[in-house]
């Protein structure tokens, strides 16, 4: 039986029910259900309440706070509408996993972010298929083997049983001229961007060159480092080896270039290595996702060129999982010290556990066969991207195909990336367009970069499907 209001008093009371949960609750005795559906959306709008957050179930909280339960029943109804709260058969009502953030609080829009179900923007894995299992054994295995010195302070280099795996997972898989001296393991390939730019900047660095289309966080950290950042044009073969008169290096993503998909060809990156050898520049080699090569061998490490100019970065956010945050430098010897420096003025070394699991994880050939399972899996669906494109949509072109994880989609002429990207979204598909990738807005005819490797196995199959009734609208 529902309990009545306890209070009819026209007056603010501030309550806090603690139904296994501290809620701090604002009620106006006289609009109860109108005070209580402010107090609630507030509380997710401020982020007091987090993503994915468990309410009480509504006869509870009516019993902390004396209200009827149809009350609360009918707030949460009206938030579940508007998005703030989700409410599932089985497992309560909860906050939205992406309510809108501290910009509808201030008033810049009026209702939460519309919720994408599915997602085929690029830069991530399917983070679903992380091999938790085996990362587990690896984790075991690791912590009964080590070393009490783990638990101290370490080498800002990282640990030396990862750098020795890494540099021998790296000479073997990618080509490189690697000795675990030379490695320097990072909280992922933006710390090591920031290292990187940092140090050439402490020696009197200047600017720094960038691929015209990249991801924009990249730049930013180039430029937080007080580098000037360029753009160099990219075409069929990457990035052109132009205009890079006074520049202290340049970053690049030779192996498969970010988004456009090309591979740097022989000839450029002879030339470029050549021009760092003339200037005392140096190159940095983003290989992201080299692992990911499909349709013949993989292109090895323009490092192999010239270890001396050139410096490796690669990383397990595509591999294995973003939210792991590891990333390593193979270094000219030359640029070690001053790395090492910049790391301790930040975060001293990347987490110690984390490292000698990694460690585990390649030594015992589960890194290995993760990969070529990874390579697999995304191969079948990159295939299955262009088997249904050419069936349901003949006349779009796919480009940068043979690597990654992701492709560059062309669209019509008189389609507008933005007006596609809306258009999803309202089917419940995250998009993102070329454009967002650009340096500075150019003429590139309009384009989706579509990360087909971004959504769980289950989902692909509708998010393929509403990519192309979404594409289909505009023809
Ligand atoms: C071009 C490029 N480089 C590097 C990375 C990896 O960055 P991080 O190691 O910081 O996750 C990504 C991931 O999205 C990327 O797209």
């Amino acid at each position: 039986v529902d309990r009545a209001p306890r209070v009819r008093s026209n007056i603010t009371v501030q309550q806090w029910a603690n139904s296994g949960l501290d809620l701090h609750v604002e009620l106006n005795r006289a609009h109860l259900r109108e005070s209580l559906e402010r107090s609630l959306r507030e509380t997710v709008q401020s982020g007091r309440l987090g993503a994915g957050a468990l309410l009480p179930p509504s006869r509870t909280l009516a019993g902390d706070l004396g209200v009827a339960r149809n009350t609360v029943a009918e707030a949460y109804a009206q938030l579940v509408a508007e998005g703030w709260l989700t409410a599932r058969q089985g497992s309560g009502t909860r906050v939205a996993l992406h309510p809108a953030g501290p910009a509808a609080a201030a008033g810049r829009r009026a209702g939460p972010e519309p919720v994408a179900r599915y997602d085929l923007r690029p830069g991530f894995p399917d983070v679903t298929a992380f091999p938790r299992g085996e990362w587990l054994s690896s984790a075991r295995s690791a912590l009964m083997r080590a070393p009490a010195d783990v638990f101290g302070y370490g080498d800002g280099r990282g640990r030396p049983e990862l750098r020795a795996a890494l540099a021998a997972y790296l000479a073997r898989a990618r080509g490189v001229r690697v000795s675990a001296d030379s490695v320097v393991v990072c909280s992922g390939f933006s710390q090591a961007l920031w290292l990187l730019g940092s140090a050439l900047r402490a020696e009197g660095g200047k600017a720094v060159g960038v691929e015209s289309h990249g991801h924009r966080l990249h730049r930013e950290v180039l430029a937080g480092t007080g580098l000037a950042v360029r753009g160099l044009r990219v075409d069929d073969h990457g990035a052109r080896p132009e205009g890079l008169e006074g520049l202290d290096a340049v970053l690049l993503t030779p192996a498969h270039q970010f988004p456009l998909g090309v591979a740097l060809d022989p000839g450029r990156r002879t030339q470029l290595v050549k021009w760092a050898a003339s200037t005392g520049a140096v190159v940095i080699e983003d290989d992201y996702d080299g692992e990911f090569r499909y349709d013949r061998r993989a292109v090895g490490a323009m490092q192999a060129l010239s270890p001396e100019l050139v410096v490796y970065a690669g990383t397990a956010s595509k591999t294995l999982a973003p939210g792991l945050r590891l990333a390593w430098l193979v270094l000219p010897a030359r640029l070690v010290g001053p790395v090492l420096e910049q790391r301790l003025l930040t975060d001293l070394h990347t987490g110690a556990l984390d490292q000698l699991t990694m460690a585990e994880f390649i030594n015992s050939g589960r890194y290995d066969r993760h990969v070529r399972r990874a390579r697999l899996s995304y191969r079948r669906r990159r295939d299955r991207l262009v088997a249904t494109l050419a069936r349901r949509l003949p006349d779009m072109a796919l480009r940068g195909l043979p690597a990654g994880l992701h492709a560059v989609l062309e669209l019509p002429e008189s389609a507008t990336e933005a007006e596609v990207v809306a258009r999803a979204a309202a089917r419940g598909l995250a998009l993102e367009g070329l454009g967002s990738y650009a340096m500075a807005p150019d003429a590139s005819p309009p384009a989706l970069v579509v990360g087909y490797g971004t959504p769980p196995a289950h989902a692909y199959t509708s998010a393929l499907a509403r990519l192309c009734t979404t594409l289909a609208e505009h023809d």
